[in-house]
Protein backbone atom coordinates (compact mmCIF):
# COMPACT_ATOMS: atom_id res chain seq x y z
CA UNK A 1 0.00 0.00 0.00
CA UNK A 2 1.20 3.60 -0.92
CA UNK A 3 -0.26 6.19 0.72
CA UNK A 4 0.22 9.98 -0.97
CA UNK A 5 0.08 12.66 0.44
CA UNK A 6 -1.14 14.83 -2.88
CA UNK A 7 -4.26 13.25 -4.06
CA UNK A 8 -4.32 15.61 -7.56
CA UNK A 9 -3.85 12.98 -9.48
CA UNK A 10 -6.78 11.21 -8.19
CA UNK A 11 -8.83 14.80 -8.22
CA UNK A 12 -7.84 15.60 -12.33
CA UNK A 13 -8.06 12.04 -13.50
CA UNK A 14 -11.46 12.75 -15.65
CA UNK A 15 -11.10 16.23 -16.72
CA UNK A 16 -14.12 15.73 -19.37
CA UNK A 17 -16.03 18.48 -17.75
CA UNK A 18 -13.35 20.97 -17.31
CA UNK A 19 -11.85 20.25 -21.28
CA UNK A 20 -15.63 20.66 -22.69
CA UNK A 21 -15.95 24.12 -21.38
CA UNK A 22 -11.89 24.75 -22.19
CA UNK A 23 -13.29 24.37 -25.35
CA UNK A 24 -15.53 26.69 -25.82
CA UNK A 25 -13.52 29.12 -23.93
CA UNK A 26 -10.94 28.50 -26.56
CA UNK A 27 -12.99 29.55 -29.56
CA UNK A 28 -14.39 32.80 -27.83
CA UNK A 29 -10.77 33.60 -27.70
CA UNK A 30 -11.73 35.67 -24.18
CA UNK A 31 -8.13 35.01 -22.15
CA UNK A 32 -8.20 38.09 -20.28
CA UNK A 33 -10.60 38.47 -17.60
CA UNK A 34 -14.03 37.50 -19.62
CA UNK A 35 -17.18 35.79 -18.78
CA UNK A 36 -15.92 32.85 -17.25
CA UNK A 37 -14.18 34.81 -15.02
CA UNK A 38 -17.21 36.84 -14.18
CA UNK A 39 -18.93 33.54 -13.74
CA UNK A 40 -16.95 32.38 -11.38
CA UNK A 41 -17.38 35.62 -9.51
CA UNK A 42 -20.28 35.61 -9.17
CA UNK A 43 -20.80 31.97 -7.61
CA UNK A 44 -17.82 32.34 -5.28
CA UNK A 45 -19.93 35.29 -4.47
CA UNK A 46 -22.91 33.42 -3.70
CA UNK A 47 -21.06 30.56 -2.13
CA UNK A 48 -19.33 32.63 0.79
CA UNK A 49 -22.13 35.03 1.44
CA UNK A 50 -20.38 37.92 0.16
CA UNK A 51 -21.42 41.03 -1.80
CA UNK A 52 -18.35 41.54 -3.93
CA UNK A 53 -15.75 38.76 -4.98
CA UNK A 54 -12.81 39.74 -7.40
CA UNK A 55 -10.51 36.97 -8.41
CA UNK A 56 -6.96 37.56 -8.99
CA UNK A 57 -3.98 35.28 -9.67
CA UNK A 58 -3.20 33.75 -6.44
CA UNK A 59 -3.61 34.03 -2.79
CA UNK A 60 -0.37 35.95 -1.99
CA UNK A 61 -1.64 38.83 -4.72
CA UNK A 62 -5.19 38.24 -2.77
CA UNK A 63 -3.26 39.48 0.11
CA UNK A 64 -1.51 42.02 -1.34
CA UNK A 65 -3.96 43.76 -2.86
CA UNK A 66 -6.15 43.78 0.09
CA UNK A 67 -3.57 45.54 2.32
CA UNK A 68 -3.56 48.21 -0.79
CA UNK A 69 -6.56 48.51 -0.84
CA UNK A 70 -6.93 50.04 2.38
CA UNK A 71 -3.54 52.25 2.09
CA UNK A 72 -1.10 49.89 3.84
CA UNK A 73 2.32 51.47 3.13
CA UNK A 74 6.28 52.03 4.47
CA UNK A 75 6.13 52.63 8.13
CA UNK A 76 2.73 50.61 8.55
CA UNK A 77 3.59 47.50 11.51
CA UNK A 78 0.54 44.75 10.31
CA UNK A 79 0.52 41.94 13.00
CA UNK A 80 0.12 38.46 12.22
CA UNK A 81 0.80 35.23 13.68
CA UNK A 82 4.32 33.06 13.23
CA UNK A 83 3.33 29.91 11.75
CA UNK A 84 1.47 30.37 8.87
CA UNK A 85 2.79 30.40 5.15
CA UNK A 86 5.44 32.96 4.03
CA UNK A 87 3.09 34.25 1.95
CA UNK A 88 1.17 36.15 4.92
CA UNK A 89 4.06 38.23 5.70
CA UNK A 90 5.29 38.19 2.12
CA UNK A 91 2.52 40.30 1.26
CA UNK A 92 3.31 42.32 4.33
CA UNK A 93 6.77 43.19 3.07
CA UNK A 94 5.61 43.11 -0.80
CA UNK A 95 3.39 46.51 0.42
CA UNK A 96 6.44 48.07 2.59
CA UNK A 97 5.16 47.31 5.76
CA UNK A 98 6.91 45.60 9.00
CA UNK A 99 5.12 42.42 9.74
CA UNK A 100 4.97 41.84 13.61
CA UNK A 101 4.11 38.26 14.53
CA UNK A 102 1.81 36.79 17.25
CA UNK A 103 2.06 33.51 18.78
CA UNK A 104 -0.05 30.19 18.45
CA UNK A 105 -2.30 28.69 20.61
CA UNK A 106 -3.44 25.20 21.36
CA UNK A 107 -5.32 24.93 17.87
CA UNK A 108 -2.82 26.48 15.89
CA UNK A 109 -4.48 29.73 15.64
CA UNK A 110 -3.54 33.14 16.55
CA UNK A 111 -3.15 34.00 20.39
CA UNK A 112 -5.26 36.39 21.15
CA UNK A 113 -3.70 37.57 24.29
CA UNK A 114 0.04 38.19 22.77
CA UNK A 115 -2.25 39.08 19.86
CA UNK A 116 -3.17 42.27 22.31
CA UNK A 117 0.17 42.96 23.49
CA UNK A 118 1.74 43.15 20.10
CA UNK A 119 -0.74 46.35 19.00
CA UNK A 120 0.90 49.57 18.86
CA UNK A 121 0.66 52.97 17.45
CA UNK A 122 1.53 52.13 14.28
CA UNK A 123 -0.61 48.72 13.87
CA UNK A 124 -3.02 49.14 10.76
CA UNK A 125 -4.03 45.99 10.17
CA UNK A 126 -4.50 42.47 12.19
CA UNK A 127 -4.73 39.46 9.92
CA UNK A 128 -5.97 36.46 11.45
CA UNK A 129 -5.06 33.15 9.31
CA UNK A 130 -7.42 29.91 8.98
CA UNK A 131 -4.64 28.10 9.36
CA UNK A 132 -4.66 24.66 8.29
CA UNK A 133 -8.35 25.30 7.03
CA UNK A 134 -9.35 25.59 10.74
CA UNK A 135 -10.29 29.31 12.10
CA UNK A 136 -9.26 31.30 15.23
CA UNK A 137 -12.02 33.74 16.99
CA UNK A 138 -12.32 35.83 14.68
CA UNK A 139 -15.30 37.08 15.89
CA UNK A 140 -13.09 38.40 19.36
CA UNK A 141 -10.43 39.52 16.88
CA UNK A 142 -12.85 41.89 15.21
CA UNK A 143 -14.35 43.38 17.94
CA UNK A 144 -10.46 44.16 19.28
CA UNK A 145 -9.78 45.56 15.95
CA UNK A 146 -12.83 47.78 16.51
CA UNK A 147 -12.12 48.81 19.78
CA UNK A 148 -8.80 49.74 18.31
CA UNK A 149 -9.42 51.41 15.63
CA UNK A 150 -7.95 48.78 13.18
CA UNK A 151 -9.14 46.88 10.29
CA UNK A 152 -9.20 43.09 9.69
CA UNK A 153 -7.95 41.28 6.93
CA UNK A 154 -8.30 37.18 7.20
CA UNK A 155 -6.04 35.33 5.29
CA UNK A 156 -8.47 32.76 4.13
CA UNK A 157 -6.52 31.52 2.00
CA UNK A 158 -6.86 27.84 3.73
CA UNK A 159 -10.32 28.49 4.66
CA UNK A 160 -12.98 27.87 1.73
CA UNK A 161 -15.92 25.50 2.38
CA UNK A 162 -15.15 26.18 6.23
CA UNK A 163 -17.98 27.76 9.06
CA UNK A 164 -17.59 30.01 11.97
CA UNK A 165 -21.15 29.82 13.81
CA UNK A 166 -22.46 29.64 9.92
CA UNK A 167 -20.38 32.04 8.19
CA UNK A 168 -18.15 31.54 6.09
CA UNK A 169 -14.28 32.54 6.48
CA UNK A 170 -13.31 35.67 4.69
CA UNK A 171 -16.53 37.05 5.70
CA UNK A 172 -15.88 38.91 8.78
CA UNK A 173 -12.85 41.04 7.99
CA UNK A 174 -13.33 44.44 5.92
CA UNK A 175 -11.61 42.87 2.75
CA UNK A 176 -10.22 38.88 2.62
CA UNK A 177 -8.03 36.94 1.16
CA UNK A 178 -8.46 33.24 -0.77
CA UNK A 179 -6.03 31.12 -2.49
CA UNK A 180 -6.95 28.39 -5.10
CA UNK A 181 -3.44 26.43 -5.10
CA UNK A 182 -3.61 22.87 -6.03
CA UNK A 183 -3.31 21.95 -2.14
CA UNK A 184 -6.12 23.83 -1.06
CA UNK A 185 -9.74 23.08 -0.33
CA UNK A 186 -10.65 24.63 -3.90
CA UNK A 187 -7.97 23.90 -5.82
CA UNK A 188 -7.23 24.50 -9.63
CA UNK A 189 -5.00 23.33 -11.98
CA UNK A 190 -2.30 25.91 -11.21
CA UNK A 191 -3.01 29.26 -9.12
CA UNK A 192 -5.99 30.98 -8.36
CA UNK A 193 -7.11 33.42 -5.71
CA UNK A 194 -9.97 35.60 -4.54
CA UNK A 195 -10.55 38.52 -2.61
CA UNK A 196 -13.99 39.27 -0.99
CA UNK A 197 -15.81 42.49 0.64
CA UNK A 198 -18.69 44.21 1.51
CA UNK A 199 -17.21 47.46 1.15
CA UNK A 200 -18.39 48.75 -2.36
CA UNK A 201 -15.49 51.79 -2.59
CA UNK A 202 -12.59 48.97 -1.89
CA UNK A 203 -14.25 46.32 -4.45
CA UNK A 204 -14.28 49.47 -7.66
CA UNK A 205 -10.34 50.21 -6.62
CA UNK A 206 -8.99 46.57 -6.41
CA UNK A 207 -11.13 45.60 -9.58
CA UNK A 208 -9.45 48.38 -11.56
CA UNK A 209 -5.76 47.86 -9.06
CA UNK A 210 -5.95 44.10 -10.38
CA UNK A 211 -6.35 45.22 -14.05
CA UNK A 212 -3.58 47.76 -14.22
CA UNK A 213 -5.42 50.75 -13.04
CA UNK A 214 -7.99 50.70 -16.19
CA UNK A 215 -11.49 52.41 -16.55
CA UNK A 216 -11.20 51.50 -19.97
CA UNK A 217 -9.25 50.60 -22.97
CA UNK A 218 -7.86 54.03 -23.44
CA UNK A 219 -8.01 55.14 -20.09
CA UNK A 220 -5.75 54.20 -16.53
CA UNK A 221 -7.09 56.07 -13.07
CA UNK A 222 -4.25 54.84 -11.46
CA UNK A 223 -0.84 52.70 -11.27
CA UNK A 224 -1.86 49.63 -11.03
CA UNK A 225 -0.49 45.94 -12.00
CA UNK A 226 -1.47 43.09 -13.80
CA UNK A 227 -3.58 40.14 -11.32
CA UNK A 228 -6.29 38.84 -13.16
CA UNK A 229 -6.77 35.29 -12.75
CA UNK A 230 -6.60 33.07 -16.15
CA UNK A 231 -9.86 32.48 -17.66
CA UNK A 232 -8.50 28.71 -17.82
CA UNK A 233 -8.58 28.20 -13.93
CA UNK A 234 -11.46 30.31 -13.50
CA UNK A 235 -13.42 26.98 -14.86
CA UNK A 236 -11.32 24.43 -13.20
CA UNK A 237 -12.37 26.57 -10.27
CA UNK A 238 -15.94 26.43 -10.86
CA UNK A 239 -16.15 22.88 -11.37
CA UNK A 240 -13.99 22.48 -8.05
CA UNK A 241 -16.60 24.63 -6.37
CA UNK A 242 -19.77 22.25 -7.18
CA UNK A 243 -18.16 19.53 -5.55
CA UNK A 244 -16.45 21.21 -2.38
CA UNK A 245 -19.22 20.91 -0.15
CA UNK A 246 -19.06 17.09 -0.61
CA UNK A 247 -15.11 17.30 -0.31
CA UNK A 248 -15.27 19.13 3.18
CA UNK A 249 -17.23 16.65 4.53
CA UNK A 250 -15.31 13.35 3.87
CA UNK A 251 -12.58 15.42 5.10
CA UNK A 252 -14.54 16.20 8.42
CA UNK A 253 -15.10 12.25 8.44
CA UNK A 254 -11.26 11.50 7.86
CA UNK A 255 -10.31 14.01 10.41
CA UNK A 256 -13.03 12.89 12.79
CA UNK A 257 -11.79 9.22 12.58
CA UNK A 258 -7.80 10.40 13.30
CA UNK A 259 -9.05 12.38 16.08
CA UNK A 260 -11.04 9.45 17.39
CA UNK A 261 -8.12 6.68 17.13
CA UNK A 262 -5.42 9.29 17.82
CA UNK A 263 -6.34 10.43 20.51
CA UNK A 264 -6.65 6.56 21.93
CA UNK A 265 -2.69 7.19 22.46
CA UNK A 266 -2.82 9.58 25.22
CA UNK A 267 0.63 11.86 25.76
CA UNK A 268 2.14 11.02 22.34
CA UNK A 269 -0.45 12.60 19.99
CA UNK A 270 -2.33 15.77 21.28
CA UNK A 271 -5.21 16.45 19.24
CA UNK A 272 -6.04 20.44 18.43
CA UNK A 273 -9.89 20.68 20.43
CA UNK A 274 -12.16 20.68 17.93
CA UNK A 275 -15.00 24.02 18.45
CA UNK A 276 -19.01 23.64 18.42
CA UNK A 277 -19.86 25.93 15.59
CA UNK A 278 -16.72 25.49 13.58
CA UNK A 279 -16.81 23.59 10.35
CA UNK A 280 -12.52 23.03 9.43
CA UNK A 281 -11.53 22.51 6.06
CA UNK A 282 -8.97 20.52 6.79
CA UNK A 283 -6.77 21.68 4.13
CA UNK A 284 -4.56 20.19 6.49
CA UNK A 285 -4.85 17.28 9.58
CA UNK A 286 -1.98 18.61 11.98
CA UNK A 287 -1.91 16.93 15.26
CA UNK A 288 1.65 17.11 17.79
CA UNK A 289 3.06 13.64 18.49
CA UNK A 290 5.90 12.51 20.29
CA UNK A 291 8.98 11.35 18.76
CA UNK A 292 8.30 13.35 15.67
CA UNK A 293 11.00 12.60 13.57
CA UNK A 294 11.12 9.17 14.27
CA UNK A 295 7.43 8.74 13.56
CA UNK A 296 7.51 10.46 9.91
CA UNK A 297 10.73 8.44 9.47
CA UNK A 298 8.80 5.36 10.76
CA UNK A 299 5.22 6.15 8.44
CA UNK A 300 7.69 6.97 5.10
CA UNK A 301 9.06 3.30 5.81
CA UNK A 302 5.19 2.01 5.85
CA UNK A 303 4.70 4.56 2.94
CA UNK A 304 2.58 6.51 4.25
CA UNK A 305 3.48 9.98 3.11
CA UNK A 306 3.65 13.01 5.86
CA UNK A 307 4.53 16.93 5.93
CA UNK A 308 5.47 19.45 8.60
CA UNK A 309 3.39 22.91 8.52
CA UNK A 310 6.20 23.91 8.93
CA UNK A 311 9.31 23.18 11.21
CA UNK A 312 10.83 26.86 11.46
CA UNK A 313 8.13 29.82 12.85
CA UNK A 314 8.44 32.78 10.39
CA UNK A 315 9.93 34.92 12.84
CA UNK A 316 12.96 32.75 13.32
CA UNK A 317 13.36 32.50 9.50
CA UNK A 318 16.46 34.24 7.68
CA UNK A 319 14.03 36.51 5.84
CA UNK A 320 13.02 37.43 9.78
CA UNK A 321 16.78 38.56 10.37
CA UNK A 322 16.14 42.30 10.35
CA UNK A 323 12.67 41.89 12.28
CA UNK A 324 14.40 41.68 15.70
CA UNK A 325 13.60 38.42 17.06
CA UNK A 326 15.29 35.60 18.63
CA UNK A 327 14.53 31.72 19.70
CA UNK A 328 12.43 32.12 22.81
CA UNK A 329 10.18 34.95 21.49
CA UNK A 330 6.92 33.35 20.92
CA UNK A 331 7.80 30.02 22.34
CA UNK A 332 4.75 28.15 21.87
CA UNK A 333 5.49 28.16 18.50
CA UNK A 334 8.77 27.18 18.33
CA UNK A 335 7.71 24.00 20.83
CA UNK A 336 5.25 22.78 18.40
CA UNK A 337 7.30 23.32 15.18
CA UNK A 338 9.42 20.41 16.87
CA UNK A 339 6.37 18.15 17.55
CA UNK A 340 3.93 19.11 14.06
CA UNK A 341 2.68 16.34 11.68
CA UNK A 342 0.60 16.34 9.00
CA UNK A 343 -1.02 13.53 8.06
CA UNK A 344 -3.03 12.77 4.70
CA UNK A 345 -6.67 13.69 4.84
CA UNK A 346 -7.75 13.87 1.83
CA UNK A 347 -11.40 13.08 0.06
CA UNK A 348 -9.74 10.14 -1.80
CA UNK A 349 -8.24 8.20 1.11
CA UNK A 350 -10.31 4.91 1.37
CA UNK A 351 -11.44 3.22 4.68
CA UNK A 352 -8.64 0.56 4.95
CA UNK A 353 -5.78 3.20 4.00
CA UNK A 354 -7.56 5.37 7.06
CA UNK A 355 -7.20 2.46 9.15
CA UNK A 356 -3.71 1.22 7.78
CA UNK A 357 -2.33 5.04 9.21
CA UNK A 358 -3.62 4.34 12.28
CA UNK A 359 -2.59 1.19 12.89
CA UNK A 360 1.24 2.08 11.69
CA UNK A 361 1.02 5.17 14.06
CA UNK A 362 -0.27 3.23 17.09
CA UNK A 363 2.25 0.21 16.25
CA UNK A 364 5.30 2.78 16.11
CA UNK A 365 4.38 3.94 19.63
CA UNK A 366 3.98 0.55 21.30
CA UNK A 367 7.31 -0.19 19.68
CA UNK A 368 9.27 2.61 20.66
CA UNK A 369 7.62 2.64 23.78
CA UNK A 370 9.08 -0.54 24.34
CA UNK A 371 12.76 0.80 23.76
CA UNK A 372 12.48 3.79 25.55
C1 LIG B 1 -2.17 30.69 4.88
C2 LIG B 1 -1.74 30.98 3.48
N1 LIG B 1 -1.62 32.25 3.08
C3 LIG B 1 -1.29 32.56 1.82
C4 LIG B 1 -1.05 31.59 0.88
C5 LIG B 1 -0.63 31.99 -0.50
O1 LIG B 1 -1.46 31.52 -1.50
P1 LIG B 1 -0.91 31.27 -2.97
O2 LIG B 1 0.00 30.08 -2.93
O3 LIG B 1 -2.14 31.04 -3.77
O4 LIG B 1 -0.20 32.50 -3.40
C6 LIG B 1 -1.16 30.25 1.24
C7 LIG B 1 -0.98 29.13 0.32
O5 LIG B 1 -0.12 28.90 -0.41
C8 LIG B 1 -1.51 29.93 2.58
O6 LIG B 1 -1.62 28.68 2.99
Amino acid sequence: MKIKYSYLSEEFKNNNKIFKDWKKLISSTEFTLGKYVEKFEREFAKFIKAKFCISVNNGTDALILCLKSLGVEKGDEIITVTNTFYATAGAIVACGAKPVFVDCDDRFQIDIEDLKKKISKKTKVIIPVHWGGASPDIQQIVQLAKKNKLFVVEDACMGIGGKINGKAPGTFGIVNAFSMHPLKSLNVMGDGGMIATNDKRLYAWIKKFRNHGMVSRDKIEFWGQNMRMQPLQSIVASHGLKKLKKTIEIRNRNAKFFDKELSKLGANVIIPKRVKGFVETFSLYMCLVKKRDGLIKFLNRKNIETKIHYPVPLHLQKASKDLGYKKGDLPVAEKQAKHLITLPVHQFLKRNELYYIVAKIKSFYKKSNKYA
